[in-house]
């Protein structure tokens, strides 16, 4: 495997990407942590920083400690660094340069060797090596810069710096340049595929759970229907899954997940428990204070069935990579972990031991591994949905009857998304229900009824998000059949915000 070194990077997570989509695996490990080299780690990449490596607080690891044992390669501040640290010099560029660059080739070593000299990389940066340490040799530079990418040549392993991003899709020779370096250079073999994790994930999870039982909460999302289903291919019905109806999911959702689940061979009992959450909603409009009380009602729950199963010592959880990987925060060199959101607060609370056959991949490589599984296509394909549901698409307090119309508006706009095949196009969507009542004219009477907001979005991680650019056509039928056949609602609108500054959800 390859070790990728963060220094706190907005693109650190893509050079793991870029990594794995070569069926190489690897891992991202902050800057700060002592780094064991085992056997099975076969090179390192350093990322990009926020920090400068003329500032005294810069994180800085000794790269000889690692170059001792494996090759390196740095990127913008990781070639920096590598330089600062044998004499060579770093400064501020007298412009700073960020986009497009072209390389000029002095040697193109093993690296480079099947990159062509008109090649396009992307640069984000405002340091940059200005010279050299001796021994090094120097491998392109650029119009703006005399160091764009070099050799150092005084460790008993191969180390190289470049100063571009290969990992942004903007250099467009980015992969290849990633996989000359992890395989020519480091010898990796590309053995990382869905059919390989499928393999030694069910394999792994035989061995630690042997004959005890494994009880898990499913959502109806992808990888929650994932991760059970590799279990259950591990240790069969010794996995107990548990599917809670909180009446804010979306409108016959909860039966035709079921169906799913049953389809795939899977131990489920379903929960209906929509009175408890509304009983407990009723009246609450802060956002946040929906979101505890759903959480907590849903913990309870989910403890109350599990209970009852007696003896179980596993938890099952479809936790995935970017949910865990300690980031680098960009404030100062702590190192923070990211809480994920997944069934926060159940492990603790349980004293059982946790299964997570997904925790280090990520979502597109879920995605891959469902594929492998034969999984079907609403779950490999669904939007993703909130944990809290409808109740943070309706704004105010919540009631069954919001609900239920809410329900309404977005089944319409969904089947309308999925029969125009818009479905797949758009990253997620869904239906607001507005707070606010306005005029409107039905037949001869005069209607007071409520706004309902579609939202659809494009987007890669959710993230950020630009507004979809649904045709007017589309628009103009989804609005006509929800007033027509949604009682209570006579007015529909299209949100056009993008995020940032927006939210994809309202709440
Ligand atoms: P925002 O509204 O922050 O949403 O742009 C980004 C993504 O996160 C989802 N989301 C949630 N998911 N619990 C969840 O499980 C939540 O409380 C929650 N709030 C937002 C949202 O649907 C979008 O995909």
């Amino acid at each position: 495997k390859i070790l990728i070194l963060d220094f706190g990077s907005q693109y650190t997570q893509l050079i793991a990407r870029g990594v794995r989509e070569l069926n190489i695996y690897c891992e991202i490990v902050p800057c700060l942590k002592p780094v064991e080299i085992t056997p099975d780690i076969k090179g390192i990449i350093l990322s990009g920083s926020p920090y400068s490596v003329n500032e005294a607080h810069a994180p800085k690891p000794d790269i000889a400690v690692l170059a001792k044992e494996v090759p390196v390669l740095g990127v913008c501040y990781g070639a920096q660094l590598i330089a600062q640290q044998n004499g060579g010099v770093v400064a501020k560029s007298n412009s700073r340069e960020f986009g497009r660059a072209h390389l000029h080739f002095k040697d193109k070593g093993v690296l480079f060797n099947t990159v062509s000299d008109e090649t396009q990389v992307w640069m984000s940066h405002s340091d940059s090596v200005k010279e050299l340490p001796e021994s090094f040799t120097l491998l392109a530079t650029t119009a703006s810069i005399p160091v764009a990418a070099y050799k150092a040549n005084n460790y008993p392993n191969p180390v190289y710096g470049i100063q571009f991003h290969p990992e942004v899709t903007h250099s467009t020779d980015g992969r290849q340049i990633l996989k000359n370096f992890v395989v020519d250079v480091c010898g990796c073999g590309q053995s990382f595929t869905p059919a390989h994790f499928v393999e030694e994930s069910i394999a792994a999870i035989k061995e630690k759970v042997g004959n005890e039982k494994v009880v898990m909460a499913l959502s109806g999302g992808v990888d929650s229907t994932v991760a059970a289903t590799l279990i259950h291919r591990a240790i069969g019905d010794r996995l107990y899954c548990i599917f809670v109806d909180n009446g804010l999911l979306r409108k016959g959702e909860f039966e035709q997940v079921m169906e799913g689940y049953k389809h795939l061979g899977l131990n489920v009992k379903g929960v209906d428990a929509k009175q408890r959450f509304y009983d407990e909603l009723a009246g609450v409009s802060d956002p946040e204070g929906k979101r505890k009380i759903i959480g907590k009602l849903f913990i309870d729950i989910f403890q109350e069935e599990a209970i009852e199963l007696k003896d179980v010592k596993f938890l099952g959880q479809g936790t995935i990579y970017p949910d865990v990987i300690e980031s680098v925060s960009v404030n100062g060199p702590s190192v923070t972990i990211k809480s994920h959101h997944n069934v926060g607060g159940l492990p603790e609370k349980m004293n059982m031991q946790l299964v997570e056959p997904l925790r280090f991949l990520f979502k597109d490589e879920v995605r891959r591994a469902g594929k492998e599984l034969h999984l079907d296509d609403i779950f490999l394909k669904r939007h993703p949905f909130p944990g809290p549901g409808l109740a943070i698409r309706i704004l105010g307090a919540i009631t069954p009857e919001k609900v239920a119309m809410l329900q309404d508006a977005d089944h319409i706009y969904i089947q309308a998304l999925r029969d125009s095949e818009n479905y797949d196009k758009v990253w997620q969507a869904g239906t607001i229900l507005l707070p606010v009542q306005s005029v409107g004219v039905m037949g001869d009477e005069r209607t007071y009824e409520f706004t309902v907001a579609l939202r659809a979005v494009t987007s890669v991680d959710g993230m950020t998000a630009d507004w979809a650019h649904l045709p007017y056509e589309f628009l103009a039928k989804v609005s006509n059949d929800i007033i027509n056949h949604v009682r209570g609602i006579n007015r529909v609108v299209y949100d056009i915000s993008s995020k940032p500054p927006a939210t994809i959800e309202w709440e």
